[in-house]
């Protein structure tokens, strides 16, 4: 032990980071890699990736805040747990699959990405390569300066009462929550707090100004309602999606969605119950809201879609889409949006083409749709169409065999589980 001491000082690594697993046991080997880092100077020494010194703050940026003690499958914040799963990590980093970020990034820079870099994926390279040394707390860097701040929750709403999904597999419940709104409340941020985090897969909030849903929600037995990729009406629009993990966004550009009085709300909560058979939930959600005397740019979500779908049985790669040109006398900015699709879904994308240009510029793309992952995405500098301006949105599927989720029968428009949507829920506001 006292040997393996001097070895770790030499190494420049604290003591204990000998004890890890493949140190110990190849004692000679670690010998002689000390030798030969000092032969051959500092490009073949072990650069000495610890836990504490690389490797906790690397997760820290990019992965605990979905991989946490309160959020979903394990936790990336302790170490004796990470320090067992090294390889996978390793695995999903290189694959590109973590950190999740289905948006194209050779479209328009978007805001709060989650990327890694090279460098850090080979920090976890030698992480796991070299027994997943400990390190010393000591010589953890201080927390990085993050851009994020999280929502305010001004406004918190709770499903009003626990609710035990049915069956082991997906279950979509709406639940109706009347924020008992007596005047236009002014939505700038938003979060959602999973009651039951191993079972609840994704949260849309929908508006409902006609009592719809209440209605609904009358006729369907338990809390909530049945419902799959909306609320089950088509007189709404969503004011806030949240996928596993998502810490909550503030909206961009000082920029504010308004909710009228006697506005109620939708949560359509997605169930995936085979991660605790028998669990209920009661999940709630927050938002941030401006004050009165706050100065913010109106903004709304307006769905933009096509809904005469039809894709053919046995097609991989089914294209449908519509291109519409802005001529109301108006411009438009686009700020952000949140793109849906169903479990067909393979691809969506939004371009816009200019009168003077020839090909169309991509605004939004999400290259491999994921019904997994759905968030509301927003542009790091928005994007002004004007009148004139062509926008074309493009939205294919795969209904062959190859996907789980095909029928064999034709799809089109519809909020079942085997309807087809193509919609983006786009920010947008006047002028620019
Ligand atoms: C936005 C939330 C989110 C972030 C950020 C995130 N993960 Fe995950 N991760 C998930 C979810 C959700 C799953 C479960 C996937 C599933 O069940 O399909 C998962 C699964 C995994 C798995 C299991 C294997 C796999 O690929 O599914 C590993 C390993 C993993 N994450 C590592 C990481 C690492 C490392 C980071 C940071 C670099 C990270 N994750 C960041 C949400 C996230």
């Amino acid at each position: 032990m006292k040997r393996a001491c001097v070895l770790g000082i030499l190494l420049g690594v604290a003591c204990d980071n000998t004890k890890a697993p493949d140190h110990t046991a190849s004692g000679d080997n670690l010998e002689s890699d000390a030798d030969a880092a000092q032969d051959s100077g500092d490009d073949a020494i072990d650069d000495g990736v610890t836990w504490h010194k690389d490797v906790s703050p690397l997760l820290e940026q990019n992965c605990t805040g979905c991989h946490n003690p309160q959020g979903i499958s394990f936790d990336l914040t302790s170490y004796p747990e990470t320090a067992l799963l090294a390889e996978a990590l390793v695995g999903a980093t290189e694959s590109g699959s973590m950190p999740p970020w289905p948006p194209s990034r050779e479209c328009r820079p978007l805001l709060h990405e989650r990327t890694l870099s090279e460098a850090d994926r080979q920090i976890l390279r030698d992480w796991s390569a070299r027994g997943t040394p400990e390190g010393d707390p000591a010589t953890a860097p201080a927390p990085a300066e993050s851009e994020f701040v999280p929502p305010d929750e001004d406004l918190t709403l709770t499903l009003p009462e626990p609710y035990t999904p049915i069956g082991a597999t997906d279950d979509y419940r709406c639940f109706v929550v009347d924020p008992q709104l007596t005047d236009t409340a002014r939505i700038t941020g938003f979060q959602v707090h999973p009651d039951n985090s191993a079972i609840v897969h994704h949260v849309l909030v929908y508006t409902d100004t006609e009592g719809i849903a209440a209605t609904l929600d009358e006729r369907d037995e338990g809390p909530g309602y049945t419902c799959f990729g909306g609320p089950g009406f088509n007189e709404t629009s969503v004011v806030g999606a949240w996928a596993p993990g998502s810490p909550g966004y503030r909206l961009p550009h000082n920029t504010a969605v308004s909710l009228e009085a006697g506005t109620a709300l939708v949560l359509q909560v997605h169930y995936s119950p085979a991660g605790d058979p028998g669990g209920s939930d009661q999940s709630s959600v927050s938002f941030d809201l401006a004050d009165a005397d706050e100065d913010r740019q109106s903004a709304f979500f307006v769905p933009f879609v096509d809904t005469r779908l039809e894709i053919p049985p046995g097609a991989e790669a089914h294209e449908e889409g519509v291109t519409f040109t802005l001529d109301y006398g108006i411009n438009l900015q686009f700020f952000g949006g949140g793109p849906h699709l169903h479990r067909l879904g393979s691809s969506i994308s939004v371009h816009l083409r200019k009168p003077d240009q020839e090909e169309f510029d991509c605004i939004m793309e999400i290259p491999r749709w994921d019904f997994n992952y759905q968030e509301i995405y927003f542009l790091k500098d928005p994007v002004v169409i004007e009148d004139g301006d062509e926008v074309s949105l493009r939205c294919v599927y795969d209904n062959s065999d190859t996907n789980p989720y095909s029928t064999g029968d034709y799809v089109y428009w519809g909020d079942a589980t085997n309807d087809e949507m193509c919609l983006i829920y786009a920010l947008a506001g006047l002028g620019g």
